[in-house]
């Protein structure tokens, strides 16, 4: 089989080198030459364990190829996915579809339905009735093609966790497509076959039913992570332990112990992105949607109060305090910073006035950029950011961290505060360090005492 998948970002990158490895053609091209050229030259952009060595293998066995122009790429294809970014719109809710008409447009000029049916499949994160719009993209591009004749739309979501991209492409909890085309259920059956060794569960249902189960996928996994967050509040002021209530809660088939970690507030370029999307098309629809809108409120102002917590162990006022920051991408094992909580809690803490010292072991290359993070010292190490501060906060739960031994922790530090927004430490280890750990949910806010 021959494929095309449009936009070698996060998704179009993974999936193309997921779909080679079973043994498929695929093109994948972006718009972008300079990126084309670094794939053709066996550089991959993005920071995805396993990817670099997936792309190069199979670039090498010829299944995998990259270029900067659709048309001349579409030929025999048998499938062609929009896997372009589909980000919230500048200031608002909804998604900006400006890169999937694009594509769509490219993909119709280079249809030639005489030598193959080619199906249109939207891998990206779109709207609920993106796959309608794109068939009238197409017909209005090129009159003559009739849907269901000379090509077929259909919707088959990513459900890809950065960090674990590949594990979760290759080992798929289920694959959804949407389509009322046997023709296009053949292909992607077909296309999916090397995942039936592991009786994979595949659904097919139509296609404004797929678009709706991603996006509400997300926006229930965002809703669990703000309930477990207001829950780790509600430990703070009844002294109660919110690891051993997610535990608790998480015994309960029905409600599974996954996604139910407090933190500092969901992050990422998915939930915040998918809800909002879900949010704007109800409100467009005319529909209420309460509790995905209250999730998002939640969220929000989660990431500012956790400066205000940080303010609040450090015995009210941080001014010309010095805070180690370890880690802030929006979660670990990704240099991905979109929608971070550190870009909301970072800014406040200089506000205050204490000084920032940062260590991710992403690297510091690209927060160093941001405009959020222009006054904030960069170390190479944690030991590095650790060294004389008066209290260290973890954003991110890299493992890294976990390995630092409380007392060099202890040693390193000029005030022995730690203060954990993942619970990523080891509060009892830290303790009996002579710390004083500070863990979300972990029972009362007592001022710092041993
Ligand atoms: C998510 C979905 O999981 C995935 O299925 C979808 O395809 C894309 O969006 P991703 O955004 O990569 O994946 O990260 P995920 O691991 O889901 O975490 C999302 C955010 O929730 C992160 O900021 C993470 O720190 C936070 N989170 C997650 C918690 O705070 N607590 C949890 O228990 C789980």
């Amino acid at each position: 089989m021959q494929i095309v998948i449009v936009g070698a970002g996060y998704v179009g990158l993974v999936s193309s080198a997921c779909f080679a490895e079973f043994g498929i053609n695929v093109t994948c091209v972006d718009s972008d030459s300079e990126r084309v050229r670094e794939l053709q030259d066996g550089r991959v952009p993005i920071f995805e364990p396993g990817l670099e060595d997936l792309v190069k293998r199979n670039a090498a066995a010829g299944r995998l190829a990259f270029r900067d122009r659709l048309s001349d790429a579409i030929g025999e294809a048998d499938a062609v996915f929009i896997a372009v970014g589909t980000p919230s719109r500048r200031g608002g809710q909804a998604a900006d579809l400006s890169f999937v008409q694009q594509a769509t447009r490219d993909i119709a000029t280079g249809l030639s339905p005489v030598s193959s049916r080619t199906v249109i499949v939207t891998k990206s994160t779109v709207p609920v009735g993106t796959a309608a719009l794109i068939e009238q993209i197409v017909v209005a591009t090129r009159p003559e093609l009739v849907p269901g004749r000379d090509f077929d739309v259909a919707s088959n979501p990513e459900f890809l966790r950065e960090g674990s991209a590949i594990e979760d492409f290759m080992h798929p909890d289920r694959v959804i497509c949407g389509t009322e085309s046997v023709h296009a259920e053949h292909v992607l059956r077909e296309l999916y076959a090397p995942l039936d060794v592991r009786n994979l569960p595949m659904m097919f249902t139509d296609r404004a039913t797929a678009e709706l189960i991603k996006l509400a996928a997300n926006s229930f996994l965002a809703m669990k992570v703000s309930f477990i967050n207001e829950m780790a509040d509600l430990c703070e002021r009844c002294d109660a332990d919110v690891q051993d209530l997610a535990q608790g809660l998480g015994l309960d088939p029905r409600i599974g112990p996954r996604f139910l970690h407090p933190g500092p507030g969901f992050g990422g370029s998915c939930f915040p992105k998918d809800a909002n999307a879900l949010v704007a098309i109800a409100r467009e629809l005319d529909v209420d949607v309460r509790l995905v809108e209250t999730t998002i409120r939640v969220n929000e102002a989660r990431k500012a109060a956790m400066a205000d917590r940080v303010r609040e162990v450090m015995d009210g006022d941080i001014a010309g305090k010095r805070i180690a920051v370890l880690g802030v991408t929006f979660k670990p094992n990704t240099d991905d910073l979109r929608e971070a909580p550190s870009l909301i809690i970072v800014p406040k803490l200089l506000e205050m006035g204490a000084s920032v010292t940062a260590y991710d072991p992403a690297g510091s290359a690209a927060p160093r950029a941001l405009p959020e993070f222009r006054h904030v010292r960069w170390a190479d190490s944690a030991e590095a950011a650790l060294r004389d501060a008066d209290a260290v906060v973890v954003l991110t739960e890299w493992n890294e961290f976990r390995g630092l031994a409380a007392h060099r922790i202890a040693d390193l530090l000029r005030e022995p505060v730690v203060i954990d927004l993942r619970n990523a430490l080891n509060a009892q280890e830290m303790r009996n360090a002579g710390l004083r750990y500070y863990g979300v949910g972990r029972g009362r806010i007592h001022p710092l005492g041993p």
